[in-house]
């Protein structure tokens, strides 16, 4: 069952959407949002909501990496690992955050604090390395800059702040 805030969020943006189908992405992202990854069950209300199958919302859920499909860390740590971003010394970061947090690409920290992903291009070639903190972007980038964002971002965990949403305007859709 979505919540009232998903659905209201939804109806209100739907007469910009040419189809039930297109206000997918937006419940997802929303799903997401609230419950910090897209569970089956979550997809069912999902399909029940916008009057589609299960199969297509599994099909457009798991076809963009951005969507979590299974429980993640507070903090979503996504380095880019495509071609400019590691001619540009991607795989340092890679390494030391591996190290750093004590987990490989693909694992959350015990604590449930952050989840490290390598992903494939995140748009940002021109500025390579770059990654992704929740949904934060960061930039031109090398190993004491990747220390002082987790350093940061452990500090705020710490303190109980949201973490790499800085840029997100409530109650704007996008
Ligand atoms: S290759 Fe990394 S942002 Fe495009």
């Amino acid at each position: 069952m979505l919540s009232e805030k998903i659905k209201n969020t939804i109806n209100g943006i739907r007469p910009q959407f040419p189809t039930e189908q297109a206000l997918l992405l937006p419940v997802l992202h929303l799903i997401q949002d609230e419950y910090g990854w897209v569970s089956e069950e979550s997809m069912k209300s999902a399909g029940e909501f916008l009057n589609l199958p299960l199969s297509k919302v599994k099909e457009v859920a798991s076809f963009y990496t951005m969507y979590k499909l299974h429980p993640q860390g507070k903090v979503d740590l996504q380095i880019c690992t495509n071609i400019s971003c590691w001619l540009n010394g991607a795989d340092k970061l890679v390494a030391c955050a591996e190290k750093r947090l004590g987990i490989k690409c693909g694992e959350t920290t015990k604590d449930g604090s952050f989840t490290l992903s390598q992903v494939e291009c995140l748009a940002a070639c021109g500025t390579a390395p770059a990654l992704m903190l929740n949904e934060d972007y960061y930039e031109s980038l090398d190993v004491p800059k990747l220390n002082e964002i987790l350093d940061q971002a452990s500090k705020d965990l710490a303190a109980g702040k949201v973490v790499g949403k800085t840029t997100r305007k409530e109650g704007v859709w996008p």
